[in-house]
């Protein structure tokens, strides 16, 4: 054969028009979507009929990059720069993939020392671990949330950051944590996890520190099944970050490029969001503000109906406009009559837990922490321990926050529901207060 008739020098081409290809996600995949979510029978018989009989289901490109649609993820992550308020915002699978890229992105490694909480759920701590680092374990105050006053006595040299977490929905005092990190010189990374759209002072959560780190868990304020972000307003971090979170494809402004600048290049993981997550992530942050709104509502028809009896009192909110109020915390005074007046509400039907039982394990109470506090290590080496000598160790036990302790064994929570009616509400608080006109008489 002669080389004239090779495509390259102007023959005719061997393989011409291939496919069309069917996509990997098709009809099969779309029913199987269509099943998940609760329509009446006779809608889900008209859709599932209109997609069996569609001559084309052209199935989603699920990976936000190199997506010839415009992708869901990014869409996500815009509107929750929208949202939050911050310039920078990266989508990962989970908030405790968002804690470890954001510890990383901060250079937090062996040998560091990071301050968290009590309460918290343990991820916020255990993923200080994971990045060979040690957490420091502070009490909380009445806001549940990490006392600010605690947090100069356990810096120590190798302090690299704080870790505020906004539990159950409510902010954390941040003014003075922010003060005393700034004075301090410490990267200060907000948990976000269990307040979505909360604010503090008028600012978005999430937005007033270095980094903030969200979930969108299902349990969570704002939701996708798994899911969490990564906000901040500083490019370096957002772009270490986002390295982190995609064994180090190296996304950048331009993927291939050579380091622009010492500590751009490292090896990561992979954290990424699939564009199923980032569309009910992004359905879910356009409707934040109407899902506020009736949480709002209801915890305040349910708070201020409550009598007033003595010895009673509330979790202390830092900033009521800023509460997400998915719960409603009440203190009483010691934890035997709270674990009674928690079975008379329970028995009334209101929707309340306990937090804090000392017979009851809990990954959200530091005391369970034996991953910690028993100095656990995945491997040989023995990190992060292993990195401090031994009489320079933070030292953990069990008693080292008494005021969590005695303050979650006092509290009752009260679940909120966004579309809770006026009758529910009034009916939540009237199984309240027949249980403290008793029990606090
Ligand atoms: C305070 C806090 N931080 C982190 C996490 C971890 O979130 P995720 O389940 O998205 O990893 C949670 C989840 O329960 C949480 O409550």
């Amino acid at each position: 054969m002669s080389s004239e008739s090779l495509a390259i020098n102007g023959g005719t081409r061997a393989v011409e028009g291939l496919g069309p290809f069917p996509t990997k996600i098709g009809k099969e995949e779309l029913l199987e979507l269509v099943d998940m979510w609760e329509l009446s029978p006779e809608d889900q018989q008209k859709v599932r009929q209109i997609i069996r009989n569609a001559a084309t289901v052209k199935g989603p490109h699920l990976f936000r990059y190199y997506n010839p649609k415009p992708s869901k993820v990014a869409a996500a992550e815009s509107a929750m720069r929208d949202l939050i308020g911050t310039e920078y915002c990266l989508a990962v699978n989970s908030c405790t993939s968002a804690l470890v890229a954001a510890y990383r992105a901060l250079g937090i490694g062996t040998g560091d020392e990071v301050i968290v909480p009590g309460y918290t759920f343990f991820a916020t701590a255990a993923t200080v671990a994971a990045c060979n680092a040690m957490p420091v374990i502070v009490d909380i105050d009445e806001s549940l949330c990490m006392d600010p006053g605690k947090i100069e006595a356990a810096i120590t040299e190798r302090t690299k950051a704080v870790v505020p977490v906004h539990m159950r929905g409510a902010p954390a005092q941040m003014d003075a944590i922010m003060d005393i990190a700034n004075k301090k010189g410490l990267a200060v990374v907000e948990d976000v996890a269990q307040a979505g759209g909360g604010s503090f002072r008028d600012k978005r959560l999430g937005s007033i520190a270095t980094i903030g780190c969200f979930s969108f868990d299902y349990y969570k304020v704002i939701v996708s099944g798994e899911g969490g972000f990564v906000t901040t307003d500083d490019e370096w971090l957002y772009t270490r970050a986002q390295s982190w979170h995609d064994c180090a494809a190296c996304w950048r402004p331009d993927r291939f490029a050579r380091e622009r600048r010492e500590g751009e290049l490292f090896c990561g993981e992979n954290y990424r969001m699939s564009e199923l997550e980032g569309a009910v992530a992004l359905a879910q942050i356009r409707k934040t503000d109407e899902m506020l709104a009736g949480y709002r509502k209801a915890k305040q028809q349910i708070k201020g109906a409550i009598e007033k009896v003595r010895g009673l009192s509330f979790r202390r909110i830092t900033d009521e406009k800023g509460d997400t109020a998915i719960c409603l915390v009440m203190l009483l005074p010691d934890s035997k009559i709270t674990k009674s007046a928690l079975q008379a509400m329970q028995a009334e039907g209101v929707p309340a837990g306990g937090i804090y039982d000392s017979t009851v394990r809990d990954w959200h109470i530091y005391t369970y922490w034996e991953h910690i506090l028993d100095k656990k290590t995945v491997a040989g080496d023995g990190l992060p321990w292993s990195a401090i000598c031994d009489n320079e160790l933070t030292r953990y036990s069990r008693d080292m926050c008494p005021r969590t302790l005695d303050l979650l064994s006092r509290a009752i929570m009260v679940e909120i529901n966004y579309n809770y009616s006026e009758k529910d509400c009034a009916a939540i608080a009237e199984g309240i207060n027949k249980v403290i006109r008793v029990y606090l008489k």
